[in-house]
């Protein structure tokens, strides 16, 4: 007898407690979206629709809903790489790269905003570099 088991892919962005986006692709290639997410969130998957992953185009600002969405695009594709490796990514204050990360798609978009919504970078400043280094893999521009 032979094992035929049908996998389906899911992928997943998420901004915990306030948007959670979900991209299912069945062994058909068919992809359905599910999402607890803001209006803009919204709108953007509703494009993606109906078209092929490859046809889908990268949201290009630096909103929550664009950075969301953009991750899930790359995890879809295969092209998504976190790029900082050690979970604490501020050693003096003990903040991890998810918290400094999440304040980056929250809309901290600067060093400053960053230190004082994390309190990330307020000691030492050895860890600048990884900040600055998620931000530029955040923002699109
Ligand atoms: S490692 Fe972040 S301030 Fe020292």
């Amino acid at each position: 007898m032979m094992d035929i088991s049908v996998v389906n892919k899911l992928y997943r962005a998420e901004l915990p407690g306030r948007e959670l986006l979900e991209c299912e692709i069945n062994s058909k290639g068919e992809v359905s979206f599910k999402a607890v997410a803001s209006k803009d969130t919204l709108k953007i998957l509703r494009s993606l629709k109906n078209q092929a992953v490859q046809d889908w185009s990268m949201p290009q600002g630096n909103s929550s809903s664009e950075i969301l969405v953009r991750e899930l695009i790359q995890k879809v594709r295969g092209t998504w790489f976190f790029p900082i490796e050690d979970p604490e990514l501020c050693h003096c204050r003990k903040v991890s790269a998810t918290k400094i990360d999440q304040a980056i798609v929250s809309g901290a978009h600067t060093i400053e905003k960053i230190r004082r919504i994390t309190s990330a970078n307020t000691a030492c400043g050895g860890c600048q570099d990884d900040i600055e280094k998620l931000l530029k893999f955040r923002l699109s521009c």
